[in-house]
């Protein structure tokens, strides 16, 4: 994870670094840290905490520069402290490094430069590569980039660094393997921006470069752009993209936190992942990345989803649409463990990677992994050009728009979104779903956004209800069929922003074991819409009502029966079962929110957690 993010050129590059971290700090946050160069010196400042921490310590600084870089971090290496914080600097006090990634060799390489006379300071991987870099740099007497090249072909590892020399006043040096690193390019090449994402220089231009994995680019102020590839040597030339991002889509619009305000974008990011692919009063679906491999899709034997966290919720949601709606086998993993299961899989087999950031490292392994078998790998992924977008061999992306609060929101939704179309599409196709009921369905799933905006209605009664729970020490979360991932995907939100303990549970479950843990204090969300299994359902809550256990309860509106027997109800919309996911999950959401926010934790960046998780 961390955030990396730099500048060369002619403004004052300090506000640009900070307010860049600002932005980045949804990747990593336990500490910060800036250098800027003079003229002369490398001027490092660095601390534990998050931006605003650093932002003090400059306060009583007066450095300057017009070329500088910063770093936002998740510890991999080391414990959160001053010392350890990016940037690090070499033996000499020349060469300085930031880094997102993990050096594995790290050990070995350390004790190497130990016995060449190098002393550390921290217990990072990252000050092993920059005094590597350093050694190199004498050793075979090269400039910069080639010790940055050399150095790299001797790591293990990931990494995404940002690399200067004060012998090489003008230029930067990038690199990239398994973690980001955009590349933002100013008129004339007077100024260049690094960063992990686009978003810290998207005020100052809309063209950026991506760097591929296992490439690095020098960056020469006032010149050019050279990339290469780090291993053959090769030059590159890539296509400069133009940016579509908006600051308005990165900033918090009047919300207090991302979080609240990417909840009630759902409504329009349902809309916008199926605007132009769904057209309900033509009775069509039509997806590029499905369209132009259709064959391979009704041909497939299974289908076999892996992601991780939300996105893998998401995933089984995606298990009972497409056995619901298409009859496809298909299989969900967690991408951790299907990458090193030895699983098996065959050329007739899809898999579909899903994930909001594109970069999660597990999930990128496991497609690689799915590919060398000979795998076609479909991905379902938010982020445009996202390493899991390149990587697969066709994909559909949300339109989610970015996503910056640390538990996953409207990522989830338009991937339920994207799902519920493929599945139809595909139902349609092989003769699973009649004409008459594909265009039903399309004309139900028209008026979800609508159903969400109503939802969203019902802040004030979740909000009463969280103040209720608010301080319970364990919740559980039930629900049955298509709700069975949204219990699931309930509870962590829960326990990722608020630190509570919660489980999710298929509800019928809860009789083999934890129903051991129902007393008065424990608060129990059930979702029992009126579709699939409500009479079993009903039962599991009636089992719960006899060890006194607290029941909220999510209805459809009109419910009497639950009604009569829970502490709380919650009325959803009436809907297709298949697609109350998307709107069953919505109080779920606000609930973790305001208890989260009554508890006075940080809701956008709970702790331990990062954005994109880029390390294994
Ligand atoms: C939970 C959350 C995480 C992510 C997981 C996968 O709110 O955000 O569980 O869902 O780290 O991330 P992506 O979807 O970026 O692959």
């Amino acid at each position: 994870m961390c955030g990396i993010t730099g500048y060369i050129g002619f403004r004052e590059a300090k506000p640009i670094i900070i307010k860049g971290l600002q932005r980045l700090e949804y990747r990593g946050y336990d500490s910060a840290g800036i250098f800027l160069f003079d003229g002369k010196k490398l001027n490092v400042s660095k601390t534990k905490g998050k931006v605003a921490d650093l932002e003090k310590i400059l306060e009583n600084k007066s450095t300057k520069g017009n070329i500088g870089f910063g770093h936002t971090r998740w510890a991999t290496h080391g414990v959160p402290n001053d010392i350890n914080s990016h940037p690090h600097t070499s033996q000499s006090g020349k060469i300085t490094i930031v880094h997102n990634g993990i050096i594995e060799n790290y050990d070995t390489l350390k004790k190497e430069l130990i016995s060449r006379g190098y002393v550390f300071q921290s217990d990072t991987d990252t000050e092993v590569l920059v005094n590597l870099i350093e050694e190199i740099k004498k050793k075979h007497n090269v400039k910069l980039g080639k010790a940055v090249q050399l150095a790299l072909t001797n790591v293990v590892g990931a990494y995404a660094i940002a690399v200067f020399d004060v012998e090489k006043p003008n230029e930067l040096v990038v690199a990239r393997l398994g973690s980001p690193i955009a590349i933002g390019i100013g008129k004339d090449n007077s100024e260049f921006f690094i960063a992990s994402d686009a978003s810290p220089f998207i005020e100052y231009t809309k063209n950026a470069i991506y760097l591929e994995d296992e490439e690095m680019a020098v960056i020469k102020l006032n010149r050019d752009i050279r990339i290469r590839k780090i291993k053959s040597d090769s030059l590159v030339k890539h296509d400069i993209q133009e940016l579509t991002l908006s600051l308005e889509q990165i900033e918090k619009g009047g919300y207090d936190h991302f979080m609240l305000k990417e909840i009630h974008e759902q409504p329009k990011a349902i809309i916008d992942t199926y605007r132009g692919r769904m057209l309900p009063d033509e009775g069509l679906i039509k997806m590029a990345g499905i369209d132009d491999n259709i064959d391979r899709f009704l041909n497939a034997k299974r289908i076999i989803i892996v992601a991780c966290g939300t996105s893998w919720h998401a995933g089984l949601v995606g298990e009972y649409l497409f056995e619901d709606l298409a009859r496809i086998p298909v299989e969900v993993e967690y991408a951790s463990e299907f990458r090193y299961r030895n699983p098996i899989i065959t050329e007739n087999d899809i898999v579909i990677a899903i994930s909001q950031s594109g970069e999660t490292a597990d999930t990128l392994a496991a497609i690689k992994l799915a590919k060398s078998k000979g795998a076609f790998v479909f991905g379902v992924c938010n982020v445009v050009g996202s390493s899991i977008a390149r990587e697969t061999d066709a994909g559909a992306y949300t339109h989610a728009g970015p996503e910056i609060g640390v538990a996953s929101t409207k990522a989830f939704t338009t991937q339920i979104t994207v799902l519920s179309l493929i599945a139809l599409k595909l139902g349609k196709e092989n003769g699973s779903l009649s004409t008459s009921d594909f265009r039903a369905y399309l004309h139900t799933m028209q008026l979800i956004p609508s159903k969400v905006e109503k939802l969203l209605k019902i802040d004030a009664q979740v909000k009463h209800i969280a103040s209720v729970y608010k301080d319970s020490k364990n919740c559980l979360y039930l629900g049955r069929g298509f709700n069975f991932p949204v219990a699931l995907e309930g509870a962590l939100k829960l326990k990722e922003i608020s630190y509570i303990h919660a489980e999710g549970y298929p509800a019928a479950e809860m009789k083999h074991g934890p129903i051991a843990l129902i007393d008065e204090n424990m608060p129990i969300f059930v979702i029992a819409t009126n579709k699939g299994h409500y009479e079993k359902v009903v039962s599991n809550i009636q089992e719960i009502k006899s060890r006194a256990g607290k029941i909220i309860a999510i209805v459809t509106e009109g419910d009497v029966t639950v009604k009569a027997i829970a502490d709380h109800v919650i009325e959803i919309p009436d809907t297709e079962e298949a697609f109350t996911p998307l709107l069953t999950t919505i109080p779920l959401q606000l609930l973790s929110y305001h208890i989260a926010l009554m508890l006075d934790k940080n809701v956008d960046q709970p702790r331990n957690l990062a954005k994109a998780v880029t390390v294994e």
